[in-house]
């Protein structure tokens, strides 16, 4: 493993997402020692699901008090919460069946009563405007009445999105909402996430970003990329933030 700035870069996926691990553990015991509770947000894709393996190893799963734990979703696709395509089923089947958080403190985006597929636009806002209004009633504050997390768990897709903040989209300029609807062209779907201003408030944000395909776009983001092409550009040196990669990703890095 080895350290630059708040970028570890480890031998293999495994190694990056024990170490990302590591940090989610780290993250969990202060905000339950200092603030009783632990709030965070998951990412959705393939990547989180090495992390959540890490999660249920005895090394970590005895060491963290799960009924303080309170879980949320930094984004999530228009389907049915049992869909194959769910962000919210792959937390479930590879973290949260398996470990004692009371149901209660599991807040999923999609309500399935509420998903009218003939009607996108309207319930892909009425599911961002209710989500809007669970984090305002079940998370903290901080002294400028502002909600805030603990942690916010994000991953970053070939082309520099990050959660549902695709380039080019209407809701990277998005500053007064805390979650917003977003149709993605290129996906010709709509997606609910949350927006740059509730990612940024958080006190820790971990971005677990594997694979060769991300090289190119992780050097660039690391240089000279903007915001608007590649929206992850946002978190690359924002303090609070932690970059964990593999050396397949990280391949590139410093010849941009
Ligand atoms: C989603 C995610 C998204 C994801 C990236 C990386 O809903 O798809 O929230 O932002 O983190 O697409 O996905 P992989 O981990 O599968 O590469």
């Amino acid at each position: 493993m080895n350290k630059k700035n708040n970028i570890f870069i480890a031998g293999s996926v495994e190694a990056a997402a024990k170490a990302a691990a590591d940090f989610w553990l780290q993250c969990a015991t202060v905000a339950i020692h200092t603030r009783g509770a632990f709030h965070v947000a998951f990412s959705g894709g393939s990547t989180p699901k090495y992390l959540h393996h890490y999660l249920l190893t005895d090394e970590y799963r005895e060491k963290i008090d799960w009924s303080r734990v309170h879980v949320y979703f930094g984004d999530e696709r228009m389907v049915a919460r049992d869909h194959p395509d769910s962000n919210y089923r792959m937390v479930r089947e590879t973290l949260l069946d398996h470990v004692a958080i009371p149901a209660a403190q599991i807040y999923p985006i999609v309500d399935d009563d509420l998903l009218i597929y003939d009607e996108p636009p309207k319930s892909v806002q009425a599911l961002a405007g209710n989500y809007a209004q669970t984090l305002e009633e079940a998370l903290p504050h901080d002294r400028d009445g502002r909600i805030r997390f603990d942690l916010i768990m994000l991953g970053m897709g070939a082309d520099g999105h990050t959660a549902s903040l695709f380039p080019g989209t209407s809701i990277l300029n998005e500053d007064k909402r805390t979650v917003a609807e977003v149709y993605v062209e290129k996906l010709q779907a709509w997606r609910v996430s949350l927006t740059f201003p509730v990612l940024e408030q958080a006190h820790q944000r971990l971005l677990l970003v594997c694979g060769e395909d991300k090289a190119d776009v992780l050097a660039k983001v690391f240089t000279h990329a903007d915001e608007e092409n590649y929206p992850v550009k946002r978190f690359a040196a924002m303090p609070g933030t932690r970059w964990f990669l593999d050396q397949a990703a990280a391949g590139k890095l410093g010849e941009s």
